[in-house]
């Protein structure tokens, strides 16, 4: 048997059948109707990442053409090469030539096709016309408000939703199982809560853990995503909006320097919180606020340790002004 150990699952689990991705059932229903009609039109897919988007698109490629899959399908990244050369050259080299093994037509997937200039995704509409005959597009962006208008209209467009808590949960076991993993219930949360509608970081999330030890908790989940556990950052605001700053600093401290958590991914997840919890509406909306100016601050390269502490300071000052 071929050594695995260091595959990486999120290939290596890579659904091959449309039938197998998971979460977005009303797509893939219709992906396999135009299966089932031997026709395709151009497609648009959009969506965050990782949430099955070139899955879908390899896999419909797949049911299309069976075993000659790889010789009529081409997978290109536009962020590669962002300009009209790509489309000049790659593109327009696939889609002219004859469709190979009795196919009626190939197709050209193009990933992040919102990364292409407008010069470029003109061109692109042009060569989307010229060898419709020959060749089906598949773009793939995430938000398709970046694609021009006449491609949009060209294409029948496919909104891939962010996946769902069972979503994750199910494609998890399925992994854990095939690799004789021993999952507990608050490990499955903790990847769920990490990922976001992600399968591609709950997939990794779960790899990462599995090289400490087989049976993964939720602390291993945390540790190796750099990730804090929600209830750490309830504590670190309750702490702050309480005014105590020596408290709040020592969890700020705990979590950047003993945990390894990165400041970006504190204020991000000090974010989530802050929408969704019962505050003030004047509070709440100083305290997001006072998140957006340290972002910012940190973006342009200022020190992420006085940037932290401050912005803890800023939020004991603001529940202060708020609660008085
Ligand atoms: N809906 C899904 N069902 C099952 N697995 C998924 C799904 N979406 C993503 N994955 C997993 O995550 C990996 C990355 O997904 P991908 O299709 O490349 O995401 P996208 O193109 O939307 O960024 C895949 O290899 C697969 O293992
Ligand atoms: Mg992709």
């Amino acid at each position: 048997m071929m050594d695995d150990s260091h595959t990486i699952w999120i290939e290596k689990y890579r659904p091959q059948k449309l039938a197998d991705i998971v979460g977005q059932n009303e797509i893939i229903e219709r992906l396999e109707s135009y299966v089932k009609s031997g026709n395709l039109p151009h497609l648009l897919f959009t969506g965050s990442a990782g949430v099955g988007k070139t899955t879908a698109a390899v896999a419909l490629a797949r049911e299309f053409f069976g075993e000659s899959w790889h010789m009529n399908f081409r997978e290109l990244n536009a962020s590669d090469e962002r300009g009209i050369d790509v489309v000049r050259n790659q593109i327009k080299q696939f889609a002219r030539t004859s469709p190979l093994e009795g196919a009626t037509f190939k197709i050209l997937f193009l990933d992040e096709a919102d990364a292409l200039t407008p010069d470029a995704q003109a061109a692109l509409r042009r060569t989307m016309e010229s060898y419709a005959q020959t060749c089906r597009f598949i773009l793939s962006c995430n938000y398709s408000s970046k694609i021009i208008d006449p491609i949009q209209s060209r294409c029948a467009i496919y909104r891939f939703r962010a996946l769902g808590r069972d979503a994750v949960k199910e494609e998890i076991h399925r992994i854990a199982t095939q690799e004789s993993l021993t999952i507990q219930e608050d490990a499955i949360d903790a990847i769920i809560y990490i990922a976001q509608g992600d399968m591609r970081k709950a997939i990794n999330a779960l790899q990462g853990a599995a090289i400490i030890s087989r049976e993964i908790d939720e602390k291993m989940v945390y540790a190796i995503t750099a990730t804090a556990r929600p209830d750490e950052i309830d504590e670190l605001l309750d702490l702050s909006l309480k005014g105590d700053f020596e408290g709040a600093e020592a969890v700020l401290q705990k979590l950047l320097q003993e945990r390894g958590i990165a400041p970006n991914e504190l204020i991000t997840q000090c974010y989530r919180v802050l929408v969704r919890r019962p505050l003030d509406q004047g509070l709440r909306v100083a305290l997001i606020d006072q998140l957006g100016v340290t972002d910012f601050r940190l973006s342009e390269g200022a020190n992420s340790e006085i940037q932290m502490e401050a912005l803890i300071a800023g939020f004991v000052m603001l529940s202060r002004k708020y609660s008085s």
